[in-house]
């Protein structure tokens, strides 16, 4: 089952197990972890989501045109490797991922 390590502003963490096909965003609701919100459940309408990814991975497909648009508009600044998480679903059993959750989101 892939892992997901979220990395919270204050340096502290949680490792998830997060099932295949479920994205970043469902599993850190259903696991408690702080600093996701996903207000709109995952289709890319409020920001709410927004993590770094720690690493380059040919895990994810690039943003779609209504993730980009949308990573304009979060409440923590863009960068380079910012995505939304109910858009990153993994997909190999074998994933390890790092996230950065920002320091707000709305
Ligand atoms: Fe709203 Fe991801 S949950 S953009």
């Amino acid at each position: 089952m892939p892992t997901v390590v979220y990395v919270n502003d204050d340096g502290s963490q949680m490792t998830v197990d997060t099932p295949v096909a479920t994205s970043l965003m469902r599993a850190a609701l259903g696991n408690q972890v702080p600093g996701i919100v996903g207000e709109c459940g995952g289709s890319a309408t409020c920001g709410t989501c927004h993590v770094y990814l720690d690493h380059s991975t040919e895990e994810f497909d690039p943003p779609s045109g209504d993730e980009d648009d949308m990573l304009e508009w979060t409440a923590a600044p863009r960068a380079e490797n910012s995505r939304l998480s109910c858009q990153l679903v993994p997909r190999q059993e074998s994933s390890h991922l790092i996230v950065r959750v920002p320091a707000k989101q709305i």
